[in-house]
């Protein structure tokens, strides 16, 4: 067979493959071609009828053709395949304008909000965060603030014991264990941990959120609940201090600069003399109203007094059990209840709700997590 004769083949062969539109078509072309009933195979096989002669004469060509035939299908499928992942890449480019699918988000409680928020203010005032176990021994949660164990105070704390003493470590029986019912331990601990530090004693300037619990429950107590704690230890702290402290941190804290406090004298074992703190309020709503707006003083007409938290100058014997000479160390200390901070300012009623993990709750109350760290002001933004 001459060349001559191969070219209306191969003219055929190069339509079909150039006209396949699409993988399938190419696919029906190659078969067509190359495939055992194809029209190139066909031309193979006439090369075992012919003579060594003619053979000689003849492969080359047919070989040359049927290799043209394979790269021409092989380039062709190539280039389908690129434009076919083009187009998918084009058709699943992503449109960032879509708005995202909805997907379920948490929220961040209102507890840890306020906690977030009076760790941010106090870190203004020079505070950091200290903290404690909640399960306690006696001796920080009462012994070591001056409760001894015949101390009356102590029947006010509605205690959750632990059924077993400890045992003894090192032949020293520890005191009973208890869940413990404030985080004034946390002012014990932070004191001896100074003494590591500077024997004699060190400044201290802490707060200390965290859980207490007491066997109580009903509308506002829960038998867990939220304090912070603050202390502050240095030479020369007065009443003043601890004053000023209290009024800069609630006005941030409500953001309000008209926030007006009674400090009453009080009694805590472990303070002396102890302050009870009251803030001014206002019924808003007419005379059933039932909203309170913190501020002003509360004698003023259809205001009141809201008792707010405990504090006073720490107590010169718990000075001295924690290891800082009375002589030379004072300090103020405070405690109050960050539920009940959470309450006033956002508006709840029900402390119980705050546990109930109920999402309605928790979506209506809760914050988003992308707001944070607060929304207080902050003190510096009022001076
Ligand atoms: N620990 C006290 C309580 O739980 C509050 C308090 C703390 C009072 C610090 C004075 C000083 O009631």
């Amino acid at each position: 067979m001459s060349t001559d004769n191969l070219e209306p083949i191969a003219r055929e062969a190069r339509n079909l493959i150039a006209n396949a539109r699409g993988l399938a078509e190419l696919e029906a072309a190659r078969v067509a071609l190359l495939g055992k009933q194809g029209s190139i195979s066909a031309l193979l096989k006439t090369l075992g009828a012919m003579s060594p002669e003619e053979r000689q004469a003849s492969a080359p060509a047919i070989q040359a053709l049927r290799q043209e035939v394979a790269d021409a299908l092989g380039q062709r499928r190539m280039a389908m395949e690129a434009a076919a992942l083009d187009e998918r890449l084009a058709a699943e480019t992503l449109d960032l304008s879509l708005p995202a699918p909805e997907r379920p988000q948490g929220s961040v409680h209102p507890v840890s909000q306020v906690m977030e928020e009076l760790a941010e203010i106090f870190a203004d005032l020079g505070f950091s965060v200290a903290t404690g176990p909640e399960i306690e021994d006696d001796w920080y949660n009462f012994s070591a603030l001056n409760m001894p164990e015949s101390h009356p105070a102590r029947a006010m704390h509605d205690t959750f014991y632990f059924p077993d003493p400890a045992p003894a470590i090192d032949g020293q029986a520890p005191g009973r264990m208890l869940l413990r019912t404030h985080t004034s331990p946390v002012q014990v601990r932070t004191m001896l941990g100074t003494l590591d530090r500077q024997p004699g004693g060190a400044p201290v300037r802490i707060i200390a959120p965290g859980r207490v619990y007491r066997s109580d429950s009903d509308a506002t107590h829960t038998p867990m609940f939220h304090q912070v704690e603050g202390l502050v230890i240095d030479r020369d702290i007065h009443l003043g201090h601890l004053k000023w402290t209290l009024q800069t941190f609630l006005a941030a804290f409500f953001e309000r600069d008209d926030l007006v406090l009674r400090l009453r004298p009080s009694y805590f074992p472990f303070t002396e003399p102890s302050v009870e703190v009251d803030v001014g309020f206002a019924l808003q709503g007419g005379p059933a109203g039932k909203v309170r707006v913190l501020g002003g003083s509360g004698d003023a007409p259809g205001h009141g007094w809201m008792e707010l938290l405990g504090s006073g100058m720490v107590n010169a014997r718990v000075l001295e059990m924690s290891g800082f000479d009375p002589n030379a160390w004072q300090g103020f200390a405070f405690g109050v209840g960050v539920d009940r901070l959470a309450m006033l300012k956002y508006g709840m009623d029900d402390l119980r709700a705050f546990f109930d993990g109920d999402g309605r709750w928790l979506r209506h109350y809760g914050f988003s997590a992308f707001d944070q760290p607060t929304l207080s002001g902050g003190v510096g933004a009022r001076r």
